[in-house]
Protein backbone atom coordinates (compact mmCIF):
# COMPACT_ATOMS: atom_id res chain seq x y z
CA UNK A 1 0.00 0.00 0.00
CA UNK A 2 1.27 3.36 -0.94
CA UNK A 3 -0.32 6.35 1.31
CA UNK A 4 0.77 10.05 0.70
CA UNK A 5 0.33 12.17 3.93
CA UNK A 6 -0.20 15.92 3.74
CA UNK A 7 0.96 17.93 6.69
CA UNK A 8 1.72 21.77 6.96
CA UNK A 9 0.88 23.34 10.63
CA UNK A 10 2.20 21.77 14.15
CA UNK A 11 -0.04 20.05 15.43
CA UNK A 12 0.10 17.78 12.21
CA UNK A 13 3.51 16.81 12.78
CA UNK A 14 2.83 15.52 16.31
CA UNK A 15 -0.39 13.51 14.60
CA UNK A 16 2.33 12.54 12.13
CA UNK A 17 4.96 11.06 13.96
CA UNK A 18 3.01 7.93 15.61
CA UNK A 19 1.21 7.29 11.87
CA UNK A 20 4.19 7.43 10.09
CA UNK A 21 5.84 4.82 12.33
CA UNK A 22 3.00 2.34 11.90
CA UNK A 23 2.87 2.65 8.15
CA UNK A 24 6.60 2.05 8.51
CA UNK A 25 6.55 -0.97 10.69
CA UNK A 26 3.98 -3.00 8.42
CA UNK A 27 6.40 -2.53 5.48
CA UNK A 28 3.98 0.16 3.48
CA UNK A 29 5.27 2.59 1.22
CA UNK A 30 5.03 6.70 2.87
CA UNK A 31 5.22 9.55 1.05
CA UNK A 32 5.47 12.59 3.42
CA UNK A 33 4.29 16.34 1.28
CA UNK A 34 4.60 19.22 3.83
CA UNK A 35 2.77 22.17 2.50
CA UNK A 36 4.96 24.55 3.83
CA UNK A 37 2.18 26.61 6.26
CA UNK A 38 4.34 26.53 8.87
CA UNK A 39 7.86 27.36 8.20
CA UNK A 40 9.98 28.33 11.49
CA UNK A 41 12.55 25.81 11.94
CA UNK A 42 11.02 26.41 15.67
CA UNK A 43 7.71 25.18 14.27
CA UNK A 44 8.37 22.71 11.92
CA UNK A 45 12.22 21.45 11.36
CA UNK A 46 12.39 20.79 15.44
CA UNK A 47 9.31 17.73 15.43
CA UNK A 48 10.63 16.09 12.47
CA UNK A 49 14.07 16.03 14.29
CA UNK A 50 12.51 14.73 18.17
CA UNK A 51 9.68 12.70 16.80
CA UNK A 52 12.44 10.98 14.24
CA UNK A 53 9.64 11.61 11.45
CA UNK A 54 11.26 11.14 8.61
CA UNK A 55 12.09 14.06 6.64
CA UNK A 56 9.40 14.85 3.55
CA UNK A 57 9.45 14.28 0.41
CA UNK A 58 8.33 17.12 -0.85
CA UNK A 59 7.77 20.91 0.78
CA UNK A 60 5.73 22.70 -1.71
CA UNK A 61 6.36 26.38 0.59
CA UNK A 62 3.80 27.85 0.55
CA UNK A 63 4.27 30.29 3.42
CA UNK A 64 1.59 32.37 5.12
CA UNK A 65 -1.16 34.25 3.64
CA UNK A 66 -4.67 34.99 3.67
CA UNK A 67 -6.90 31.43 3.91
CA UNK A 68 -7.43 31.88 0.00
CA UNK A 69 -4.54 32.57 -0.98
CA UNK A 70 -2.81 30.35 1.52
CA UNK A 71 -5.60 27.06 0.97
CA UNK A 72 -5.62 28.13 -3.17
CA UNK A 73 -1.88 28.44 -3.14
CA UNK A 74 -1.27 25.04 -1.33
CA UNK A 75 -4.16 23.49 -3.94
CA UNK A 76 -2.33 24.38 -7.13
CA UNK A 77 0.48 22.51 -5.69
CA UNK A 78 -0.89 19.72 -4.38
CA UNK A 79 -2.53 18.36 -7.72
CA UNK A 80 1.00 17.30 -9.65
CA UNK A 81 2.46 16.12 -7.08
CA UNK A 82 -0.61 14.06 -6.16
CA UNK A 83 -0.86 12.86 -9.84
CA UNK A 84 2.62 12.19 -9.76
CA UNK A 85 2.88 10.25 -6.89
CA UNK A 86 -0.57 8.27 -7.62
CA UNK A 87 -0.91 6.42 -3.99
CA UNK A 88 -3.64 3.75 -2.80
CA UNK A 89 -4.78 6.73 0.50
CA UNK A 90 -3.87 10.56 0.75
CA UNK A 91 -4.04 10.85 4.04
CA UNK A 92 -4.91 14.49 6.12
CA UNK A 93 -5.24 15.51 9.74
CA UNK A 94 -7.19 17.84 11.42
CA UNK A 95 -8.83 20.81 10.57
CA UNK A 96 -6.01 23.29 9.07
CA UNK A 97 -5.96 24.70 6.15
CA UNK A 98 -3.60 22.13 5.20
CA UNK A 99 -6.10 19.75 5.55
CA UNK A 100 -8.70 20.87 3.74
CA UNK A 101 -6.41 21.86 0.44
CA UNK A 102 -5.17 18.54 0.41
CA UNK A 103 -8.93 16.96 0.35
CA UNK A 104 -9.77 18.80 -2.12
CA UNK A 105 -7.06 18.40 -4.35
CA UNK A 106 -7.15 14.67 -3.73
CA UNK A 107 -11.04 14.43 -4.86
CA UNK A 108 -10.50 16.34 -7.72
CA UNK A 109 -8.39 14.08 -9.08
CA UNK A 110 -10.22 10.71 -7.53
CA UNK A 111 -7.89 9.47 -5.27
CA UNK A 112 -9.14 7.96 -2.21
CA UNK A 113 -9.04 10.34 0.53
CA UNK A 114 -8.68 9.32 4.09
CA UNK A 115 -9.30 11.95 7.06
CA UNK A 116 -7.85 11.29 10.57
CA UNK A 117 -9.11 13.07 13.35
CA UNK A 118 -12.47 13.11 11.68
CA UNK A 119 -15.78 13.70 13.27
CA UNK A 120 -14.95 16.51 15.33
CA UNK A 121 -17.58 19.41 15.77
CA UNK A 122 -16.91 22.88 18.13
CA UNK A 123 -20.58 24.27 15.78
CA UNK A 124 -18.90 27.40 16.30
CA UNK A 125 -19.08 28.29 12.29
CA UNK A 126 -16.89 31.29 12.77
CA UNK A 127 -13.65 29.33 13.26
CA UNK A 128 -11.64 28.38 9.89
CA UNK A 129 -11.33 24.87 11.69
CA UNK A 130 -14.46 24.49 11.91
CA UNK A 131 -15.57 24.76 8.24
CA UNK A 132 -12.17 22.75 7.31
CA UNK A 133 -13.00 20.05 9.08
CA UNK A 134 -16.75 19.85 8.31
CA UNK A 135 -15.83 20.46 4.54
CA UNK A 136 -12.71 17.62 4.50
CA UNK A 137 -15.20 14.81 6.39
CA UNK A 138 -17.61 15.41 3.76
CA UNK A 139 -15.17 15.01 1.25
CA UNK A 140 -13.43 11.70 2.40
CA UNK A 141 -13.78 8.17 1.47
CA UNK A 142 -12.66 7.21 5.01
CA UNK A 143 -13.07 9.02 8.10
CA UNK A 144 -10.96 7.85 10.65
CA UNK A 145 -12.47 9.06 14.12
CA UNK A 146 -10.84 9.46 17.99
CA UNK A 147 -13.92 9.38 20.05
CA UNK A 148 -17.24 7.61 20.18
CA UNK A 149 -18.88 11.16 19.49
CA UNK A 150 -16.85 11.99 16.61
CA UNK A 151 -18.43 9.08 15.23
CA UNK A 152 -22.16 9.82 16.29
CA UNK A 153 -21.60 13.45 15.15
CA UNK A 154 -20.34 11.66 11.53
CA UNK A 155 -23.54 9.28 11.92
CA UNK A 156 -25.77 12.59 12.55
CA UNK A 157 -24.33 13.95 8.77
CA UNK A 158 -24.84 10.46 7.21
CA UNK A 159 -21.42 9.47 6.97
CA UNK A 160 -21.20 6.24 9.28
CA UNK A 161 -20.69 4.00 5.90
CA UNK A 162 -17.78 5.50 5.76
CA UNK A 163 -16.38 5.27 9.57
CA UNK A 164 -14.11 4.24 11.53
CA UNK A 165 -13.57 4.79 15.09
CA UNK A 166 -9.60 4.21 15.84
CA UNK A 167 -8.83 6.40 18.84
CA UNK A 168 -7.01 9.58 19.20
CA UNK A 169 -3.47 9.57 17.68
CA UNK A 170 -2.82 12.11 19.83
CA UNK A 171 -2.67 9.70 22.77
CA UNK A 172 -0.12 7.27 21.01
CA UNK A 173 2.70 10.21 20.85
CA UNK A 174 1.65 12.05 23.89
CA UNK A 175 2.05 8.92 26.03
CA UNK A 176 5.52 7.88 24.29
CA UNK A 177 6.76 11.44 24.37
CA UNK A 178 6.44 11.96 28.07
CA UNK A 179 7.47 8.40 29.23
CA UNK A 180 10.88 9.97 28.30
CA UNK A 181 10.17 13.49 29.00
CA UNK A 182 11.43 13.20 32.75
CA UNK A 183 14.54 13.74 32.07
CA UNK A 184 14.40 17.20 30.35
CA UNK A 185 15.19 20.95 31.73
CA UNK A 186 13.21 23.21 29.80
CA UNK A 187 13.73 26.67 29.56
CA UNK A 188 17.07 25.54 30.47
CA UNK A 189 19.12 28.77 30.94
CA UNK A 190 16.32 31.52 30.94
CA UNK A 191 15.85 33.49 33.85
CA UNK A 192 12.67 30.88 34.42
CA UNK A 193 14.65 27.99 34.77
CA UNK A 194 14.47 28.52 38.82
CA UNK A 195 10.61 28.58 38.26
CA UNK A 196 10.42 25.84 36.03
CA UNK A 197 12.28 23.54 38.24
CA UNK A 198 9.75 24.61 41.22
CA UNK A 199 6.80 24.11 39.88
CA UNK A 200 4.91 26.76 40.34
CA UNK A 201 3.76 28.44 37.36
CA UNK A 202 0.57 27.88 34.81
CA UNK A 203 1.34 27.25 31.26
CA UNK A 204 -0.14 29.10 28.49
CA UNK A 205 -0.80 29.62 24.66
CA UNK A 206 -2.83 31.73 23.07
CA UNK A 207 -2.87 31.63 19.47
CA UNK A 208 -6.30 31.90 17.23
CA UNK A 209 -7.67 34.11 15.32
CA UNK A 210 -10.93 34.94 17.32
CA UNK A 211 -8.21 35.64 20.66
CA UNK A 212 -5.74 37.90 18.74
CA UNK A 213 -7.20 39.51 15.93
CA UNK A 214 -9.63 41.86 18.02
CA UNK A 215 -6.69 44.04 19.92
CA UNK A 216 -9.01 45.13 22.26
CA UNK A 217 -9.83 41.15 23.62
CA UNK A 218 -6.51 40.61 23.20
CA UNK A 219 -5.57 43.38 25.51
CA UNK A 220 -8.27 42.36 27.71
CA UNK A 221 -6.79 38.31 28.01
CA UNK A 222 -3.24 39.56 28.53
CA UNK A 223 -4.32 41.77 31.80
CA UNK A 224 -6.22 38.66 32.81
CA UNK A 225 -3.34 36.41 32.90
CA UNK A 226 -1.44 39.49 33.91
CA UNK A 227 -3.19 39.63 37.32
CA UNK A 228 -2.78 35.44 37.87
CA UNK A 229 -1.27 35.05 41.63
CA UNK A 230 0.67 32.29 39.84
CA UNK A 231 3.77 33.02 37.50
CA UNK A 232 2.28 32.79 33.69
CA UNK A 233 4.89 31.29 31.26
CA UNK A 234 3.41 32.58 28.25
CA UNK A 235 4.69 30.43 25.15
CA UNK A 236 4.00 32.87 21.89
CA UNK A 237 3.20 31.72 19.05
CA UNK A 238 4.16 34.12 16.18
CA UNK A 239 0.81 35.04 15.10
CA UNK A 240 0.65 36.27 18.51
CA UNK A 241 3.99 38.02 18.46
CA UNK A 242 3.14 39.85 15.36
CA UNK A 243 -0.08 41.10 16.67
CA UNK A 244 1.09 42.58 19.81
CA UNK A 245 3.97 44.10 18.22
CA UNK A 246 1.48 45.83 15.68
CA UNK A 247 -0.75 47.15 18.04
CA UNK A 248 1.90 47.97 20.49
CA UNK A 249 0.51 45.60 23.24
CA UNK A 250 3.25 44.42 26.22
CA UNK A 251 3.04 40.63 26.42
CA UNK A 252 5.42 40.61 29.56
CA UNK A 253 3.29 42.25 31.94
CA UNK A 254 2.51 41.58 35.52
CA UNK A 255 2.21 37.62 36.17
CA UNK A 256 3.32 36.97 32.48
CA UNK A 257 6.58 35.98 31.25
CA UNK A 258 7.40 35.32 27.59
CA UNK A 259 8.78 32.47 26.18
CA UNK A 260 9.40 30.88 21.86
CA UNK A 261 7.04 28.20 21.01
CA UNK A 262 8.62 24.69 22.67
CA UNK A 263 9.66 21.78 21.04
CA UNK A 264 7.26 19.13 22.08
CA UNK A 265 9.18 17.12 24.30
CA UNK A 266 9.73 20.37 26.20
CA UNK A 267 6.47 21.35 25.85
CA UNK A 268 5.24 18.01 27.23
CA UNK A 269 7.76 18.69 30.30
CA UNK A 270 6.27 22.02 30.96
CA UNK A 271 2.45 20.56 31.18
CA UNK A 272 3.63 17.97 33.65
CA UNK A 273 5.64 20.00 35.89
CA UNK A 274 2.54 22.70 35.85
CA UNK A 275 -0.22 23.81 38.01
CA UNK A 276 -2.31 23.95 34.97
CA UNK A 277 -2.78 25.02 31.41
CA UNK A 278 -4.36 28.20 30.30
CA UNK A 279 -4.51 28.08 26.06
CA UNK A 280 -7.16 28.36 22.82
CA UNK A 281 -5.39 25.39 21.57
CA UNK A 282 -7.54 22.22 20.99
CA UNK A 283 -4.24 19.48 21.14
CA UNK A 284 -3.10 21.61 24.01
CA UNK A 285 -6.35 21.75 26.52
CA UNK A 286 -6.63 17.56 25.42
CA UNK A 287 -3.08 17.08 25.79
CA UNK A 288 -3.23 18.64 29.27
CA UNK A 289 -5.79 16.26 30.02
CA UNK A 290 -4.08 12.99 28.77
CA UNK A 291 -1.36 14.41 31.22
CA UNK A 292 -3.59 14.94 34.42
CA UNK A 293 -2.96 18.60 34.24
CA UNK A 294 -6.22 20.66 34.90
CA UNK A 295 -6.33 23.21 31.96
CA UNK A 296 -8.74 26.40 31.07
CA UNK A 297 -9.76 27.17 27.70
CA UNK A 298 -10.22 30.70 26.25
CA UNK A 299 -12.38 29.85 23.96
CA UNK A 300 -16.70 29.67 24.31
CA UNK A 301 -16.91 26.25 22.51
CA UNK A 302 -14.48 22.90 22.31
CA UNK A 303 -14.58 19.63 19.79
CA UNK A 304 -13.14 17.86 22.71
CA UNK A 305 -15.77 17.77 25.18
CA UNK A 306 -14.56 14.64 26.87
CA UNK A 307 -12.04 17.31 28.59
CA UNK A 308 -15.36 19.30 30.26
CA UNK A 309 -16.96 16.50 30.90
CA UNK A 310 -14.29 14.98 32.55
CA UNK A 311 -13.70 18.36 34.35
CA UNK A 312 -10.17 17.95 33.65
CA UNK A 313 -11.29 21.47 31.52
CA UNK A 314 -13.29 24.81 31.67
CA UNK A 315 -13.88 26.64 29.21
CA UNK A 316 -13.63 30.58 29.17
CA UNK A 317 -15.35 33.12 26.88
CA UNK A 318 -13.91 36.32 28.29
CA UNK A 319 -11.07 37.59 30.24
CA UNK A 320 -13.25 38.08 33.18
CA UNK A 321 -14.04 34.40 32.58
CA UNK A 322 -10.76 34.15 32.73
CA UNK A 323 -9.47 36.20 35.48
CA UNK A 324 -12.31 34.63 37.91
CA UNK A 325 -11.06 30.79 36.98
CA UNK A 326 -7.61 31.84 37.91
CA UNK A 327 -8.35 34.00 40.92
CA UNK A 328 -10.44 30.58 42.03
CA UNK A 329 -8.37 28.23 40.58
CA UNK A 330 -7.75 25.49 38.30
CA UNK A 331 -10.80 22.46 37.95
CA UNK A 332 -10.23 19.52 39.54
CA UNK A 333 -10.56 16.55 36.97
CA UNK A 334 -11.93 12.59 36.56
CA UNK A 335 -10.51 9.71 35.89
CA UNK A 336 -11.46 8.54 32.60
CA UNK A 337 -9.99 7.17 28.89
CA UNK A 338 -12.47 8.76 26.18
CA UNK A 339 -9.55 9.10 23.80
CA UNK A 340 -8.50 5.60 23.41
CA UNK A 341 -5.28 3.93 24.75
CA UNK A 342 -2.19 4.82 22.80
CA UNK A 343 -2.93 2.42 19.83
CA UNK A 344 -4.87 4.54 17.28
CA UNK A 345 -2.18 4.80 14.95
CA UNK A 346 -2.02 1.09 14.81
CA UNK A 347 -5.61 0.92 14.21
CA UNK A 348 -5.82 3.80 11.60
CA UNK A 349 -3.29 2.04 9.94
CA UNK A 350 -5.47 -0.85 9.68
CA UNK A 351 -8.35 0.67 8.56
CA UNK A 352 -6.55 2.15 5.37
CA UNK A 353 -5.11 -1.36 4.59
CA UNK A 354 -8.96 -3.01 4.79
CA UNK A 355 -10.70 -0.08 3.21
C1 LIG B 1 -2.82 27.19 12.10
C2 LIG B 1 -4.17 26.48 12.00
C3 LIG B 1 -4.69 26.21 13.41
C4 LIG B 1 -3.67 25.48 14.26
C5 LIG B 1 -2.36 26.26 14.24
C6 LIG B 1 -1.29 25.57 15.05
C7 LIG B 1 -5.51 27.11 10.04
C8 LIG B 1 -6.73 27.83 9.60
N1 LIG B 1 -5.16 27.29 11.32
O1 LIG B 1 -3.05 28.44 12.71
O2 LIG B 1 -5.85 25.42 13.32
O3 LIG B 1 -4.14 25.40 15.59
O4 LIG B 1 -1.93 26.40 12.88
O5 LIG B 1 -0.20 26.40 15.29
O6 LIG B 1 -4.93 26.38 9.28
N2 LIG B 1 3.79 32.31 11.22
C9 LIG B 1 5.16 32.45 11.32
N3 LIG B 1 5.93 31.33 11.16
C10 LIG B 1 5.41 30.11 10.89
C11 LIG B 1 4.02 29.98 10.77
C12 LIG B 1 3.22 31.09 10.94
O7 LIG B 1 5.68 33.52 11.58
O8 LIG B 1 6.18 29.13 10.76
C13 LIG B 1 2.93 33.49 11.46
C14 LIG B 1 2.61 34.30 10.23
O9 LIG B 1 2.55 35.65 10.60
C15 LIG B 1 1.22 33.80 9.88
C16 LIG B 1 0.62 33.53 11.24
O10 LIG B 1 1.71 33.06 12.03
O11 LIG B 1 0.50 34.72 9.13
C17 LIG B 1 -0.50 32.53 11.23
O12 LIG B 1 -0.06 31.29 10.65
P1 LIG B 1 -1.15 30.30 9.95
O13 LIG B 1 -0.48 29.06 9.56
O14 LIG B 1 -1.88 31.06 8.90
O15 LIG B 1 -2.19 30.04 11.09
P2 LIG B 1 -1.97 29.59 12.60
O16 LIG B 1 -2.45 30.69 13.48
O17 LIG B 1 -0.59 29.06 12.85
Amino acid sequence: MKVVSVVGARPQFVKLAPVAAALTARGHEHVIVHTGQHYDAGMSEVFFADLRIPAPTVNLAVGSAGHATQTGRMLEALEPVLVQAAPDWVLVYGDTNSTLAAAVAAVKVHLPLAHLESGLRSFDRAMPEEHNRVMTDHAADLCLAPTDLAMRNLATEGLAARSRLVGDVMVDVCLAVAATAAGRSPLAGTPDEALVAGGDYLLATIHRQENTDDPARLLALLQALAGSPTPVLLLAHPRLVATAAREAIELAQGAVRVHPPQAYPDLVALVVGSRGVVTDSGGLQKEAMLLRTPAVTVRSTTEWTETVELGWNRLAPDADDLAQVLRKGMPQGREGTPYGSGDAAVRAVAALETG
